[in-house]
């Protein structure tokens, strides 16, 4: 049975985790890791292309990554910077819409800039989304969206009045405002939590866990992970 067909999900996202571990395991430094991971991205652009996915999300740098050595943190910056100016041809060739979420305000003018520049590129190609979570992390969506919305409707309330914020305000607020949310969320090398990832938007996603190491996630695992998607029930508290 074709069971890659059944149920393919809108929206995948990545917790991209084991780069370090796949390095050291070859006598490597982290950045090593770092860079066979790309490959990966790529490999599972591609395959999100063919099977029709239309959001691929993928969790490149969290809030608290900045808390690493300051040497990986700029290897990780400069590689990001490469990375985007060369696949920029292919996601042209491949329809493929690229954006960049997160706290904008931590990264070089240059990366900012780079960044700016393939959205703007890419911004009307139409077959998938690859959006890369850079400096996000999930507690700082949902307060910058709490705070965007006490800024926009703070001066709207009459005396006394507070500004009543409902599950739809706070979505429309998030960063991830207008992309659905996840159905399957993947996270690599063996690790089982969230990490501060999505936290708002992930409240119904189906999890899928797997010990292999992103550097080492390709084809056949990003494969692996879509068919166990297609065989869950999905219930929403329903019955
Ligand atoms: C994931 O790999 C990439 C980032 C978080 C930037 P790690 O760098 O966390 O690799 P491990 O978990 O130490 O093996
Ligand atoms: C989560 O990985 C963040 C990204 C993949 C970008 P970490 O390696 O930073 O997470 P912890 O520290 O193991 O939870
Ligand atoms: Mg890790």
């Amino acid at each position: 049975m074709a069971s890659e067909k059944l149920n393919v999900p809108e929206h995948v996202t990545i917790i991209m985790d084991g780069n370090g571990r796949w390095a050291k395991q070859r006598g490597q430094e982290r950045l090593y890791g770092h860079k066979e991971g790309v490959e990966s991205v790529r490999a599972c652009t591609e395959l999100a292309v063919e099977k029709g996915i239309k959001y691929l999300s993928v969790f490149a740098f969290s809030e608290e990554n900045w808390d690493r050595p300051v040497e990986e943190i700029e290897g990780l910056m400069q590689l990001m910077l490469k990375a985007i100016s060369m696949e920029t041809p292919t996601f042209q060739k491949n329809g493929v819409r690229f954006r960049v979420i997160g706290d904008f305000s931590r990264l070089s003018q240059k990366l900012r800039d780079e960044i700016a520049d393939c959205m703007k590129l890419t911004e009307h190609n139409t077959n998938l989304q690859l959006i890369i979570f850079l400096s996000y992390s999930g507690k700082w969506d949902i307060m910058q969206a709490a705070n965007k919305f006490i800024a926009d409707n703070a001066s709207k309330m009459k005396d006394g009045e507070v500004p009543q914020m409902s599950a739809q305000d706070l979505a429309a607020n998030l960063s991830t405002s207008g992309i659905p949310d996840p159905d399957l969320l993947i996270r690599t090398s063996g690790e089982q939590r969230i990490s501060n990832y999505m936290l708002w938007q992930t409240a119904y996603t189906e999890y899928y866990f797997t010990e292999v190491l992103w550097p080492d996630f390709r084809k056949t695992e990003f494969q692996q992970a879509l068919d166990a998607y297609s065989r869950r029930e999905r219930r929403f508290g329903k019955v």
